[in-house]
């Protein structure tokens, strides 16, 4: 018998919780800014609907009717093709690996903000103090010893949390998910009463809508909703596999899609106005200040932050507030993503134990994690990053798309989506699944592989592009081929 979620809500709350994560905080109201502002909403909105809630709708689909992960429920719709599932969870477990080593400097500046110690020099601090990084992505060096502490500490967490099976799962999502909403309403409530936080909101929504005449402002938005809502991991698929047969699907892509887009849409109030005010106490324009990604959590926030008023105390609070914030907006979403590689291996290894295989994947994922704590780590974080979001969960997407609008009756997987979904949907499903989204997806895709080739990203040398980029990559996409081979789902 399969597992199951205690509920509904114990369902909802897990994807919720494994859509918002770090993604919400730093990417998205940086994303607004510089697509638009408050223009950028709408090709946001129209990429959520033409793409976002379809491809949720059929992961969701996918994991109810055949209740098994990725890729033995794509292998069902479509004998061969479970690679598909299998390039997706290895693509989730690469991600995971250096998505945790973030939370692992996140754990360091928890304990360091008591006191505020980053306060200064808050460039210094993260680059020289914390991972110590060297001048260039081959010289590796040694690995930060308090970073590995934090990251055993995310890996010993996730362990415990997953290895029992979803019931725990269900249970722990009902503080990972609150919480960090708590937590951003506090921020929120401090950066807008904060002096320059108007100029700082200003920045962030003032409509800028010549800005939608030019396409990679549309662009940017899919990528935005692909990456959030957590599509092409295979973590939607793994999840509603514990939802029994008969259970909604529309109504549930609904809510969780848009619990999620509300969330960063907030996330921009608090970032912003903490902007607004760094820039008027650093006596510059708020666009000098404005940073995404790392820097905006591990530098420009600290900075704001030791800038608040009220002395110490004060900022020692701010600073806890903010860092455990971010890392129970990161927890849900990390173990979901090792949730979905357990679920897609168990489903082939029926005769391991969860707890067994659990812990060996945490192992493991600790283990390929320490490469991101040495001293060139930021580089190939940031390396892998990139392939992985720009051609690997897009891959995904595409492939899924294009398997079940091509190759598959789509009239009849809508019909099952709408079997025992509330929300009926309309042939504007199959519309989005056959024509739009794998349109937009394969120019994203084209735009990216031309611009990568044109002027490769970030400077790195060409070795390590293709060492911690495309040969990643394809590695990956061989590996997922190999496991489907050697695999029963494939021969059944
Ligand atoms: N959807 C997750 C995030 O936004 C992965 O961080």
């Amino acid at each position: 018998m399969r597992e199951r979620w205690d509920s509904r809500t114990a369902f909802l709350m897990a994807s919720i919780g494994s859509a918002v994560g770090l993604g919400n905080v730093w990417r998205f109201p940086y994303m607004v800014y510089q697509n638009g502002g408050g223009a950028f909403l709408i090709p946001y909105f129209i990429a959520l609907l033409t793409a976002g809630i379809p491809l949720m709708m059929l992961e969701y689909n996918l994991g109810m009717k055949f209740q098994a992960g990725p890729a033995k429920a794509i292998n069902s719709l479509k004998k061969g093709f479970g690679f598909i599932g299998w390039f997706a969870l290895l693509v989730s477990f690469v991600i995971v690996a250096y998505y945790v080593v973030i939370m692992a400097w996140s754990w360091n500046y928890l304990f360091y903000s008591i006191g505020t110690k980053w306060a200064g020099n808050e460039k210094n601090f993260f680059y020289n103090s914390l991972i110590n990084i060297s001048d260039s992505v081959g010289n590796i060096g040694t690995i930060s010893f308090p970073v590995v502490i934090g990251l055993l500490i995310t890996w010993v967490s996730i362990f415990l949390i997953i290895f029992k099976g979803v019931k725990v799962v269900g249970k722990v999502v009902n503080l990972t998910v609150p919480l960090p909403i708590i937590l951003l309403a506090v921020l929120i409530i401090r950066g807008i009463t904060l002096p320059g936080s108007g100029h700082g909101l200003n920045f962030y929504l003032n409509p800028d809508f010549s800005k939608l005449l030019n396409p990679r402002v549309w662009l940017a938005a899919y990528g935005q909703i692909f990456f959030s809502l957590s599509l092409g991991f295979g973590i939607l698929i793994a999840y509603s596999s514990y939802m029994p047969k008969d259970s909604d699907v529309s109504t549930n892509a609904f809510i969780t899609s848009f619990a999620n887009c509300a969330t960063s849409f907030f996330a921009g109030f608090a970032v912003f106005s903490t902007l607004g005010y760094l820039a008027l106490s650093t006596q510059q324009p708020v666009d000098k200040v404005v940073t995404s990604g790392i820097g905006l959590a591990f530098i420009t926030f600290p900075t704001a932050i030791a800038k608040i008023p009220g002395g110490l105390i004060v900022t020692s609070i701010f600073g806890i507030v903010f860092f455990i914030m971010l890392l129970t907006l990161g927890i849900d979403s990390a173990f979901s993503l090792v949730e979905a590689v357990v679920t897609g291996v168990r489903d082939e290894a029926h005769n391991i134990k969860r707890g067994t295989l659990t812990f060996f994947i945490c192992l493991v994922g600790f283990l390929a994690g320490l490469i991101f704590c040495t001293r060139s780590g930021l580089y190939w974080l940031d390396i892998v990053d990139h392939w992985m979001n720009s051609f690997g969960l897009i891959v995904v997407g595409l492939m899924e798309v294009i398997l079940v609008g091509w190759l598959c009756n789509t009239k009849s997987f809508r019909n099952s989506i709408n079997q025992f979904s509330d929300i009926k949907v309309g042939k504007w499903w199959e519309i989005c699944i056959r024509f739009i989204t794998p349109a937009i997806i394969g120019l994203i895709l084209i735009l990216s592989f031309i611009q990568e080739i044109k002027s490769p990203y970030g400077n790195y040398p060409l070795w390590a592009i293709i060492i911690g980029g495309w040969l990643l990559v394809l590695v990956l996409m061989i590996i997922a081929i190999a496991i489907t081979k050697s695999t029963r789902a494939s021969i059944k």
